[in-house]
């Protein structure tokens, strides 16, 4: 008997220590077993704690000696190889088991040469150009020792009020997903560990473009089919694109803060998705679920925290303080503990950091250089959206004498836009240097009218005026400054700040042709200005090299190209308003829209015949999603679907032929949409599935053709299931989400 249980117990000690060492043929999982074994608790706890160590400490040999003691995993917010360097080494040379420092920075679109804002390269609607433009943002900011960066923020949003929408990709999930993995893949580069890669995070898990009313930080509801059909695909595929890291976010979802959020973190990213990278908290994310209600104690937070599965706390201290606590209460285990550290491991592993931990200094130039600066140029040049272009007044002679008046004309902070924390103004190229450049400067005659896009003051008006007298086309660049969108930059009304609509009439009524280029961060309310211009260029805030390519838009060296990555409204009563709504019992339609000027006057009260519109605004947005002219013209045409009926496992060809009919070589972004008539669940009107950029000579055809699987038909229904439904659908194949040749087929 005796002997039985001895047995027992050694078999029962035996696999214990089989499950704490994980046994593995993988020799990364090898070292963090070895490695895991010999760290103490402080050690472990100290990999968990992210820090700010200028908003942490009061003197700089604090932080030495924390890492010293091995009670940092990383630092964020420090720059420079040889700053950056002089902590590796205390990490690595003076802490007892030798472990590298992880160092991140935000690099949102761009270290030094500065990326237009990632909204305007959503515009784009080319994942490889963005890949390229994240792999000059990582090569750049490696150099100078940051080997992993907060980005990219892959967060859907409907809502321009939002401030954030500048810094995501817009409100589809599938170009939104196009642009994650093109984001992840620049910056990771194809192996971690080689020279310019460094690690990506997919932020905000999940959420929060969903804050209410647009307010940062604000409360998100999201129905779980929602979550899985809107908010999460791009997050999906920046893990199915390698992601490294993810960072959970500030809001709560139905009620629970995303950084305690066991179901999307724990259920959903670790066990569904199967991410075995690590997790990291945002700014204070993990203390402020006190704010939040959520958590009484900064004890409690830790536990909610750890238990949902965020593996480094950034910037605040619960899990420092209350770890050890939180084990002997048996609140936590020891297991979770290790988890979380294998998961930082894994991936200071998989950078090199182990082998490689110092950033070479090195005497050849890195940033911005003359490829980087090409990159960014291209970038903005595609990112632009021509938004209208009367009578053809784009592109312009060179031989015009322009005016160029406007607040951003040469705004060389603005321009780089928000999430800018490297880029130097210095260094950036704007539309009044450049135009002169183009034309010479007896061409070109300038005033600003405005100081800043929120002058009040109309005293520069009269200079405007007579710039305009003096020139045969203008050239208005308004907008906002970059500080009026980004994190906690959220805003009631969407026009133009300032007197800026006031400057636009003013010249407009000199009588000369005008041209508008919008320089923003999120979509603004300008439909007051349509009639009031002759071409509108929205250029978003474009980079260090915003200049010389709107320059070029403008005189036609380079064609416009962009579209619109996220629906335009008329006004913010309209919010939220977005192409892949639902259909309602009674769908918005022109004959049934009574606009409130012509409802009679003493009307007997009626719903009968009405539809879902608002009486003032109609139920259209100024410009639709995927919406984008061009200088040339294009014909769709001979639209085919290989076949009308699928099986379920099937897969069905759609093709269009694509004319250019103009007079301009250029590109068009052709765009496939589906709608899924009937489903267990109700189904957007449309739904973006696909979309090319095709290049075309004046004249030439060239056929596009999309295959339609399972994957791009299913959708994550009432049952917990992401599955295709039998029966009909609609397929379209267009220049953007209102127009395209119509198809067919089911599923039986
Ligand atoms: C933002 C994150 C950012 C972090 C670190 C937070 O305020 O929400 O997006 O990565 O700060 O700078």
């Amino acid at each position: 008997m005796k002997r039985k249980s001895f047995l027992l117990v050694s078999f029962v000690l035996f696999s214990l220590l089989i499950s704490a060492q994980k046994p593995t043929a993988d020799p990364i999982e090898k070292k963090i077993n070895i490695l895991i074994n010999k760290m103490t608790l402080d050690e472990k706890v100290g990999q968990m704690f992210q820090i700010d160590p200028s908003a942490f400490f009061k003197s700089s040999s604090d932080v030495d000696e924390w890492i010293r003691k091995g009670k940092i995993g990383s630092v964020l917010n420090v720059i420079g190889a040889e700053k950056v360097n002089a902590l590796q080494r205390i990490a690595v040379k003076e802490s007892r088991l030798g472990i590298p420092l992880i160092v991140g920075r935000d690099v949102i679109h761009g270290y030094r040469t500065i990326m237009p804002i990632p909204l305007a390269m959503s515009s784009s609607w080319n994942p490889e150009m963005v890949a390229m433009a994240m792999h000059v943002s990582g090569k750049e900011a490696s150099s100078d020792g940051i080997r992993w960066t907060f980005a990219p923020m892959i967060d859907i949003s409907r809502d321009p009020r939002w401030g954030r929408v500048a810094e995501g990709p817009g409100e589809d999930p599938y170009l939104a997903s196009a642009m994650a993995k093109a984001m992840v893949e620049g910056l990771q580069g194809e192996d971690l560990a080689a020279s310019g890669s460094i690690a990506a995070c997919a932020k905000h898990f999940v959420g929060y473009g969903a804050a209410e009313g647009g307010r940062d930080y604000n409360t998100s509801l999201i129905p779980e089919t929602e979550l899985r059909n809107i908010y999460l695909p791009s997050f999906k595929a920046a893990k199915d694109a390698g992601v490294a890291t993810y960072m959970s976010s500030f809001n709560d979802i139905n009620g629970i803060p995303a950084s305690g959020n066991r179901h999307t973190l724990h259920d959903i990213l670790r066990n569904e998705w199967g991410f075995n990278g690590f997790v990291v908290s945002d700014w204070g994310s993990i203390a402020e679920m006190i704010n939040h209600g959520f958590c009484a104690t900064s004890k409690d937070a830790a536990e909610k925290g750890i238990n949902a599965g965020v593996d480094m706390e950034m910037s605040s201290s619960s899990y420092i303080e209350n770890i050890k606590t939180l084990l002997d209460e048996k609140k936590i285990s020891i297991q979770q503990i290790n988890e979380s550290v294998a998961n930082i491991l894994r991936i200071k592993f998989k950078l090199g950091l182990f082998d490689h931990p110092y950033t070479s200094v090195s005497t050849e130039k890195v940033l911005l250089t003359d490829d980087n600066l090409k990159i960014a140029k291209e970038m903005a040049i595609e990112s632009a959206v021509l938004l209208k272009n009367d009578k053809q007044t784009l592109p312009l002679s060179k031989s015009l004498k322009i005016a160029v008046i406007g607040p951003l004309a040469d705004a060389p902070h603005d321009q780089m836009g928000t999430w800018v924390f490297d880029g130097k103004k210095a260094d950036s190229k704007t539309v009044l240097p450049a135009i002169i450049e183009k034309l010479g400067a007896t061409q070109v005659v300038y005033a600003k009218g405005l100081s800043i896009s929120r002058d009040k003051s109309v005293s520069g008006f009269v200079e405007a005026i007579e710039a305009a007298r003096n020139a045969d086309v203008c050239v208005l660049v308004v907008g906002e400054e970059s500080i009026l969108s980004g994190e906690a930059h959220s805003l009631a009304e969407l026009h133009l700040q300032g007197k800026q609509n006031e400057l636009i009439e003013a010249v407009a009524a000199v009588g000369k042709p005008v041209v508008m280029v919008v320089m923003a961060g999120r979509p603004l309310a300008i439909g007051n200005l349509i009639p009031k211009v002759d071409a509108i260029l929205y250029a978003w805030h474009n980079g260090t090299m915003g200049g010389p390519a709107i320059a070029d838009l403008l005189f036609g060296d380079a064609i416009p190209s962009g579209k619109l990555p996220i629906t335009f409204p008329k006004g913010e009563g309209q919010i939220p308003i977005y192409y892949n709504h639902k259909s309602t019992g009674r769908p918005a339609d022109i004959k049934n829209w009574t606009p409130l000027d012509k409802i009679p006057v003493e009307a007997v009260q009626h719903s009968l015949g009405n539809t879902s519109h608002y009486l003032d605004y109609g139920f259209e947005p100024l410009f639709p999603f995927g919406y984008g002219l061009s200088y040339t013209t294009f014909a769709y045409s001979n639209l085919k679907v290989s076949k009308n009926v699928i099986p379920m496992n099937g897969l069905v060809e759609v093709s269009v032929d694509i004319t250019n009919t103009g007079k301009y070589e250029a590109d068009e972004v052709a765009q496939l949409y589906i709608h899924d008539r009937f489903g267990s669940i109700t189904r957007p009107v449309k739904e973006l599935k696909g979309f090319k950029r095709v290049s075309l000579k004046p004249g030439e055809t060239k056929s596009v053709s999309f295959t339609l699987t399972k994957t791009e038909l299913a959708f994550w229904n009432n049952e917990s299931k992401f599955q295709a439904e039998s029966g009909d659908f609609d397929v379209w194949i267009g220049s953007n989400s209102v127009e395209g040749l119509k198809g067919s087929f089911a599923i039986k």
